[in-house]
C-alpha cells in the first residue's frame, strides 16, 4: 500500500528536475499524478509514464491556473494534494547590479505570484476534500518558504525564521490559518 494511494496530486513544473522526480516518486506511492507545466511535449511524455494527466499551465497567469483547477476537477472530480514547485532562474536575474526590472518582474511572477494564485485557488479545493494528504504543514512550509523569499514579514502570513518544529503558526479555532495583524 502507498502512502498517496488514489490521492489526487497537482504537481507544478514537473516536466523537469525537481518536479520531475516528485512525480515519479508520488505516483510510486498511488497518486494520480497531474504534471502540470508549460512544456507540452515533456510533460505529456511524463504523463503517459506515470498513467497520469498533463495539464498546460502558466502558473504565473491567473485564467490559466484557473482553468488547470477546472480541468483537474473535471478529470478527477477533487484534489489531495498541490506541490507549488514550478520556477525559474533566468540568467538576465544575477545581480542587484545588473538585474533589470524586466528579470525581476518576471521572477516574481513565475516563482511568487505563482504560489499565491495556486495556493488561492487550489486551497478550496484541499479543504473540500478534507484538507489535503492529511499532513497540513507541508502546504504550510511552502508557503513559510515565499515569505522568506520575498522578504515581507506578512506575505501568507508567516515570518521566516525558526525551524518548522519551532514554527508558531497561528490558528483560528476552525485550524484555518490568519494573517497575522500588522503593528
Ligand atoms: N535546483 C535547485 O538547486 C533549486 C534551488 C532552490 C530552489 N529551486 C526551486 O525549485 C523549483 C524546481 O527547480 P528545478 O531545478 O527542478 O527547475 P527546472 O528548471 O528543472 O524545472 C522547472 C519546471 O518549471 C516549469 N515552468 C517554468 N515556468 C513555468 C510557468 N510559468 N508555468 C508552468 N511551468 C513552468 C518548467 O517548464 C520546468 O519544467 C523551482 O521553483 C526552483 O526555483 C531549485
Amino acid at each position: 500500500m502507498g502512502r498517496l494511494d488514489n490521492k489526487v496530486a497537482i504537481i507544478t513544473g514537473a516536466a523537469s528536475g525537481i518536479g520531475l522526480a516528485t512525480a515519479r516518486r508520488f505516483a510510486g506511492e498511488g497518486a494520480k499524478v497531474v504534471v502540470a507545466d508549460l512544456a507540452e511535449s515533456e510533460g505529456t511524455e511524463l504523463a503517459n509514464e506515470l498513467g497520469g494527466t498533463y495539464v498546460n499551465v502558466n502558473v504565473a497567469d491567473e485564467a490559466s491556473v484557473q482553468a488547470m483547477y477546472a480541468k483537474v476537477i473535471g478529470v478527477y472530480g477533487g484534489i489531495d494534494v498541490l506541490f507549488n514547485n514550478a520556477g525559474i532562474s533566468p540568467a538576465d536575474d544575477d545581480s542587484i547590479l545588473t538585474t533589470g526590472l524586466d528579470a525581476w518582474r518576471r521572477v516574481q511572477d513565475v516563482n511568487l505570484t505563482s504560489v499565491y494564485l495556486c495556493c488561492k485557488y487550489g486551497i478550496p479545493h484541499l479543504l473540500e476534500r478534507g484538507g489535503g494528504s492529511g499532513d497540513r504543514a507541508k502546504l504550510l512550509r511552502r508557503q513559510g518558504q515565499v515569505a522568506e523569499r520575498s522578504g515581507d514579514r506578512n506575505v501568507m502570513g508567516f515570518r521566516p525564521s525558526p525551524p518548522a518544529s519551532r514554527r508558531q503558526i497561528p490558528r483560528d479555532p476552525s485550524g484555518e490559518v490568519r494573517r497575522p495583524r500588522a503593528p
